[in-house]
């Protein structure tokens, strides 16, 4: 991992308060409040949250300790017996929620659906009882690879209520990258559908499944299940693969929540690192239950009339926390959409928000940027005025992409809420209030209440004010990954030892550089490891080196991100070809072709660069931050003494 000097060069003073009207109706409404919670939570965290637990969750079985913390392992609500989808849907049918709406569909091709809370658990209920129908049983591992349809997030809940770990992989995944992570988690049944649309082209699911277990790649596999969604022809292998709605529909709804230890695994979700194999990142029930509750509810300021929409794919972990799990725990009504807005329809979004008069709306600053420049023209011809709060995650927001949604979207009554959080924290860590924190545009503000959120340096001393350094959090929260699954060596190097424990504090490393100004709020400038951000979706250097160095024709490979206007950064590939190949067109092509059949379309690089040789320090560490400077066309900076062969430099430049 590389440290480089953290520098900011953003300097944003703007500052905009909470609309009166907004402030007159929130939930927590002032900064004397946020800051009276704040030091509420920090005085006694585990009566904070112990207090939490008890007014907002129903338990089957109350625990003996609110957190048992050994270092780097937390234990939360100790003995506690829990069913996250007894939280996220029986205790809303005992209320006027049963018929409230709980899960609003619309599909690509202008489709849509509804289920009230009353029929998404049954139909939870029957899938669950399928599940058990074919041998699924606490514990086991299931895989969830679909499209972005009712089915993916009933998958899931079924999944929970019987104890059986999810482990959703995003759909844009490629077959191998589907085989990996199935591989690791050892899954016993694969849930998926024959395909899912995604502007205005099929994603052969189906296939890539049968591709990824094919030669029986993944023993533990022993049947999928396929939602016919598409109606495009796939092979059922008899015996592994079955139809849905075939075992759905003589399936009982009668299927009561299992009763689940607080800390029983509900969840795997692979995330990249900066080493090449993807972590499987473990949550568990309680916790994880309580933190996404508590932060939609927070965050989101929601109120039982919502219609709240987040963008995100059930793939991601904020389509876990955040259309799934913490909006259903509320008794939300939350909005899917399984389209994106493409040629056809470059306004589709502002469509969606018109016809269910969508309140509050949660995507990525990628996305804003791709709206800016499809231009205003789109939003200003819907009635957007149902939105009452805007949110964003994924990256950082720039100011200007923060000023042109708060003026075109938000029409300059809603707040944005800028969100940073990780896989790893499960919900949101630091984001502004937003009732009662003024926001700054490019800031996500101030860390929620029992969230202690510092920037240090690598010794664990706080920088100064403005100094950029490293995020830490210096005490546990109940959304927070437990492990890496199968692998508790790795969590610990990864988040706990970077910056060493003294007197009994232990940091967790988030892998961003930060920067705290005069009031307190956090600007988070990026990852300080190997981890690329495209379109907000994390991908590790060396996954996609490793993609590169198993094509017959590369020696050797260096990838770094590049700054791109709307994907944030984008992928360059240094590639040294083995003796006998020779560079063309045509083989940049087939490179980049084989990084997609390796990991997914999310990983193209959009430049391969030939050269003979790579810069490295006398050890023999690629220097990336040089690379990054050739990448972007920049001027290579800083100490270039390290490196072991100076002239290499030149050549690559040349090579440019
Ligand atoms: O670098 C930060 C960036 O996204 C990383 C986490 O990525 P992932 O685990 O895929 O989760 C994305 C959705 C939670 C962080 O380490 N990041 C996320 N949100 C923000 C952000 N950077 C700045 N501001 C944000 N609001």
């Amino acid at each position: 991992m590389s440290h480089p000097t953290i520098e900011s060069i953003l300097q944003e003073n703007r500052l905009f308060h909470p609309p009166a009207d907004f402030v007159a109706k929130a939930r927590i409404n002032s900064l004397e409040a946020y800051n009276a919670l704040y030091e509420r939570a920090k005085a006694d965290p585990a009566a904070f949250w112990g207090e939490l637990a008890q007014q907002e969750l129903e338990w089957f079985q109350p625990w003996d300790q609110v957190l048992d913390w050994q270092p780097p392992n937390a234990k939360w609500f100790v003995n506690g017996k829990i069913n996250i989808t007894y939280n996220c849907l029986d205790r809303h049918l005992k209320t006027w929620r049963k018929n409230k709406a709980a899960l609003i569909w619309e599909g690509e091709p202008g489709d849509s659906r509804t289920l009230t809370y009353a029929q998404l658990h049954r139909e939870v209920c029957q899938f669950a009882n399928v599940l058990k129908q074919l041998g699924v049983k606490k514990g086991d591992r299931v895989g969830i690879y679909m499209p972005m349809i009712p089915e993916a997030a009933i998958a899931m809940l079924a999944c929970a209520r019987l104890g059986a770990p999810h482990s959703v992989v995003f759909g844009g995944f490629s077959a191998e990258a589907l085989r990996d992570r199935l591989i690791d988690a050892q899954a016993k049944l694969v849930v998926t559908a024959d395909g899912g649309w995604r502007k205005d082209a099929i994603v052969p699911l189906k296939d890539q499944v049968d591709k990824a277990l094919a030669h029986q790649a993944v023993p533990s596999v022993e049947n999928v299940l396929v939602v016919q969604r598409t109606q495009q022809p796939v092979t059922m292998v008899p015996g592994r693969d079955h139809w849905w709605h075939d075992l759905q529909k003589g399936a009982s709804a009668d299927c009561p929540a299992e009763p689940m230890d607080s800390e029983d695994l509900l969840f795997i979700l692979y995330t990249s690192g900066s080493t090449g194999k993807p972590k499987g990142v473990v949550h568990t029930t309680a916790g994880y239950n309580l933190y996404t509750h508590i932060t939609t509810q927070w965050v989101f300021d929601l109120q039982d009339t919502d219609v709240y929409w987040c963008t995100a794919d059930v793939g991601w972990i904020t389509g876990h926390s955040y259309i799934v799990y913490g909006p259903l725990s509320n008794g939300a009504t939350t909005l899917m959409y399984e389209g994106a807005p493409r040629a056809s329809n470059p306004g589709c979004f502002w469509d969606v928000i018109e016809k269910y008069g969508v309140t509050i709306f949660y995507t990525a600053p990628t996305a804003i940027r791709a709206f800016i420049k499809m231009g205003e023209h789109l939003p200003r011809a819907r009635n957007l005025s149902s939105l009452r709060l805007l949110g964003t995650v994924g990256e950082p927001i720039n100011p200007e992409a923060w000023m042109w949604y708060y003026r075109v979207i938000g029409g300059e009554r809603c707040p944005i809420v800028d969100t940073w959080w990780q896989t790893e924290t499960g919900g949101h860590m630091i984001t502004s209030l937003p009732g009662a924190i003024p926001m700054k545009p490019g800031s996500a503000t101030k860390p929620l209440p029992g969230i202690l959120a510092d920037v240090v340096d690598l010794e664990g001393n706080p920088v100064g004010l403005n100094e950029g350094g490293y995020l830490v959090i210096r005490h546990p929260w109940p959304g927070m990954m437990r492990t890496v699954y199968g692998d508790p060596d790795r969590f610990r190097r990864t988040y706990w030892e970077h910056i060493p424990p003294r007197d009994g504090q232990y940091f967790y490393f988030a892998g961003d550089g930060a920067r705290k100004d005069e009031d307190g709020y956090f600007w988070v400038m990026g990852r300080v490891d190997d981890v690329i951000n495209v379109s907000g979706h994390r991908l590790g250097t060396m996954e996609i080196e490793s993609a590169l160095v198993s094509h017959p024709a590369v020696a050797e490979a260096a990838v770094v991100g590049k700054p791109d206007e709307i994907k944030g950064e984008e992928i360059v590939a240094f590639v040294i070809l083995e003796g006998s190949a020779t560079p063309s067109d045509a083989l940049q092509q087939e490179l980049k072709q084989h990084v997609v059949n390796e990991i997914g379309a999310l990983a193209r690089p959009a430049e391969i660069r030939f050269t003979d040789a790579l810069p490295k320090t006398r050890s023999g560490k690629i220097m990336r931050r040089l690379l990054r400077s050739l990448a972007a066309g920049q001027e290579v900076s800083g100490d270039t003494s390290t490196l072991e062969d100076r002239s290499v430099l030149d050549k690559l430049r040349q090579g440019a």
